[in-house]
């Protein structure tokens, strides 16, 4: 059998619960599919900060470069919302993404016949939405120098963050972003601020100037306050993203609530070599955790991702989407994406469900 070093990353708050449905699933497929995996847990976020008081361990990022592909859950939440800053959970995070420099963040938003009705939007303008938010993981604001809090000549305090990109920091994440709209609908809408930011403008030119190399896609470019109308207001009319880390960040909260529930939504981060990170889009939902009550989904679906993208095994990919379709066929739902005359069920009896379909199909 082949056999794949995975590298578990369950983190905090509802991670564990959905982090074990996603280990069941993955290892009935590998039993159908002869695929073999070998799971390693480490620890990442709050749960690393209480175990050894960092956030990312060096333990942890050395287990994550040496494993084929890597599995996140969520990190965050109360308990650990006043550190200092070098100690937060989500700085756990962010050191992991630059460590294994991954800097391409794929967040897909697609609209399952299925949940139609388990969305804020009419059926109307979401039916048929199919969109790949392309987001810049390891630049921009959320690593530009300076960055601090410093005492000014009045002795007030200022806080800065800079937002910086390099022409190789944009052409690379504009490679991925063309490619994977030459891939899907041939459509790349790219986002900025260049009204207002010399950032962004670099940004457009650069993109502008990239475009040339991919004559078959399709290339627009929105300002980021009307993206975020646009996606509510018309949302069939995106095909591919690309934009940076913020506004990447924003917009893909925003995509994924167009499909009914950020607990739908998975993730792929990939650099230009080594293991890639698979996670959900939604966060570690602390006014849920320990109750049960988490969709599971987002995280299968991750698990997906990281067999499509990252162990080259698209058949167990399909298999699992397959099993995620066939469960909201027959009306299972969690809270969260819950509608009139469904099956109302916890994170456990999700996963039960699954492992079932799967094990019919
Ligand atoms: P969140 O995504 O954790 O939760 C937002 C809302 O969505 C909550 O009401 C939550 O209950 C709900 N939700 C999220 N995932 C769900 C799921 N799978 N099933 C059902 N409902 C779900 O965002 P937040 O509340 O802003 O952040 C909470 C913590 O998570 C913070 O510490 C934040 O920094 C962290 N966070 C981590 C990640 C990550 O690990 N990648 C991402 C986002 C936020
Ligand atoms: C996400 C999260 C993270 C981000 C945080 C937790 C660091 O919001 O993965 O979308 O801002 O990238
Ligand atoms: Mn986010």
């Amino acid at each position: 059998a082949q056999n794949y070093r995975i590298t578990l990353l369950p983190g905090d708050g509802i991670g564990p619960e959905i982090m074990a449905v996603a280990v069941d699933v993955l290892k009935v497929v590998g039993k159908q599919l002869d695929l073999s995996f070998e799971f390693t847990e480490a620890l990442l976020g709050g749960a690393a900060i209480d175990a050894t008081s960092s956030p990312l361990p060096d333990e942890t990022l050395l287990t994550c470069r040496n494993s084929d592909a890597v599995l996140l859950a969520a990190i965050g939440g109360y308990k650990w919302d006043n550190l200092p800053r070098h100690q937060r959970p989500e700085t756990g995070l962010l050191g992991l993404r630059a460590g294994l420099g991954l800097f391409a963040n794929l967040r897909p938003a697609k609209i399952l016949p299925q949940l139609v009705d388990a969305s804020s939007l009419k059926r109307e303008v979401v039916e048929g939405v199919d969109m790949m938010v392309v987001r810049e993981l390891t630049g921009g604001i959320y690593f530009g120098q300076p960055k601090g809090v410093f005492e000014t000549e009045t002795g007030e305090k200022r806080g800065v963050n800079t937002m910086a990109y390099t022409e190789a920091e944009i052409d690379r994440i504009g490679r991925v972003a063309f490619e994977t709209a030459q891939k899907r609908g041939g459509k790349l809408c790219s986002v900025d601020k260049a009204n207002v930011l010399e950032v962004s403008q670099l940004w457009r030119d650069r993109i502008t100037l990239l475009s040339k190399e991919y004559p078959g896609v399709e290339l627009s470019h929105l300002y980021v306050d009307a993206a975020a109308m646009e996606l509510v207001r018309r949302p069939k009319q995106f095909d591919t993203i690309v934009t940076g880390n913020l506004f990447g960040d924003i917009l893909s909260d925003a995509a994924a609530m167009l499909t009914g529930s950020i607990g739908m939504l998975p993730s792929a981060s990939l650099g230009a070599s080594g293991p890639g990170l698979f996670e959900p889009v939604h966060g570690s939902a602390p006014d849920i955790a320990g109750q049960d009550k988490a969709n599971p989904l987002a995280q299968v679906l991750s698990a997906a991702m990281m067999l499509r993208y990252g162990l080259n095994q698209p058949t167990a990919a399909d298999k699992i989407e397959q099993a995620v379709l066939q469960v909201l066929d027959k009306g299972d739902r969690t809270g969260d994406i819950m509608s009139e005359g469904m099956n109302l069920l916890g994170c456990r009896a999700m996963g039960d469900s699954l492992i079932q379909a799967l094990e019919e199909s």
